[in-house]
């Protein structure tokens, strides 16, 4: 039985409407100017309430499993990463209708815009363990549906994107180190929160009804947390693998903002030149944010066979992750 897990196809959607930071002067007091200089953001991509989160990840997956030459009926599981499903019970499950992927197991994993790292390194285990042979997983977040357009603070960064990937068990094994972290005292700093007012079913007896209110968060720490656990993960994941900084030979991190990824590879010691970067024009797409850049990066030549990423997610939990791997069989 093979027990290694290649990584062999990618694919990746975006809304087709774009905001830039032109027309976010219109709902906000802002500039493009501020935001270029803070975030190294110009646009960002947003779905029209026709479009739907199901809509953006089948589109993805039905990419990445026909870049890995297997078929929707081949796939055992499938992983959503999202935390803004289009149903509080998850998504997985249509679009696993709506692939034909008719004997996939298909459920959502949420960890914020940590979600495709903890979800690449959840896939690993079936696969490892020999429980599945291939399993498709998607990271996608609509977060315009629950920014605060109001907020100046919190507005600008984000939009929206899926990006998948097939894991396939291979002789090889090309996830070479990973390490996983969580801290939920810092979970304050970064929420989605639900709010709800009590509501009386009998005396003595009340549920609450309410709903989920925008983001909120404290960009400073957040930017902190980032600058520093990020190269610390990277860090363990590449002493796990036996791999030195310079075999490296892509630095693939969640799209936050241009910022933290030159802060995080100057840390490093990582030149610009091996920095994969698309946030100028998508913003920080949470889930969706590495398997876009990873496919983008694919698609364009950069990313060949066998070449060695090092990978990590970060955000909301607070959770982070980093994970080495190489590209194909
Ligand atoms: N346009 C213009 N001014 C803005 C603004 C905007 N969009 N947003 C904030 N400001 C103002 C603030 O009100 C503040 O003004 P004041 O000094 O008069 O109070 C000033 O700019 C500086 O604000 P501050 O919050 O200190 O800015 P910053 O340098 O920390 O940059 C972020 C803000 C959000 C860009 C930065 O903190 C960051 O990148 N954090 C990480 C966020 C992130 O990546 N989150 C997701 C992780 S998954």
């Amino acid at each position: 039985m093979l027990k290694g897990i290649a990584i062999t196809g990618s694919g990746s959607a975006v809304p087709a409407t774009t905001l830039d930071n032109q027309l976010l002067t219109q709902l906000v007091e802002t500039s493009d100017e501020w935001i270029t200089t803070r975030t190294g953001i110009s646009q960002r991509r947003i779905s029209l309430p026709t479009e739907s989160l199901s809509i953006l990840a089948t589109t993805a997956g039905k990419q990445a499993i026909a870049a890995a030459g297997i078929t929707a009926a081949d796939i055992d599981l499938i992983l959503l990463a999202t935390s803004t499903p289009d149903d509080l019970f998850g998504s997985a499950c249509r679009i696993q209708a709506e692939l034909g992927a008719t004997k996939a197991v298909a459920f959502d994993l949420t960890a914020a815009c940590s979600g495709f790292v903890f979800g690449l390194v959840t896939a690993a285990q079936y696969i490892r363990t020999g429980v599945y042979q291939n399993v498709l997983l998607i990271g996608g977040d609509i977060l315009s549906r629950w920014v605060d357009w109001q907020d100046r603070r919190t507005c600008i960064l984000f939009g929206d994107g899926a990006g998948a990937v097939v894991l396939q068990s291979n002789e090889s094994d090309r996830l070479l180190g990973f390490s996983l972290k969580s801290d939920g005292t810092q979970n304050h700093y970064l929420n989605l929160p639900y709010h709800g007012s009590a509501q009386e079913l009998s005396p003595g007896i009340n549920v609450t009804k309410g709903t989920y209110h925008p983001i909120t968060m404290n960009g400073k720490e957040v930017y902190r947390f980032a600058v520093q656990k990020v190269p610390e993960v990277i860090d363990k994941a590449l002493f796990q693998a036996n791999i030195t900084i310079d075999q490296i030979d892509w630095l693939i991190l969640h799209q936050a903002n241009q910022r933290i990824l030159n802060a995080v590879a100057e840390r490093l010691n990582i030149p610009e030149h091996k920095v994969i970067s698309n946030v100028a024009n998508y913003g920080n797409t949470s889930a969706a944010s590495i398997p876009l850049a990873l496919n983008e990066a694919v698609q364009q030549g950069k990313i060949k066979p066998h070449d060695i990423i090092a990978t990590s997610g970060f955000g909301a939990g607070l959770t982070w992750g980093a994970a080495i791997f190489q590209w194909g069989r």
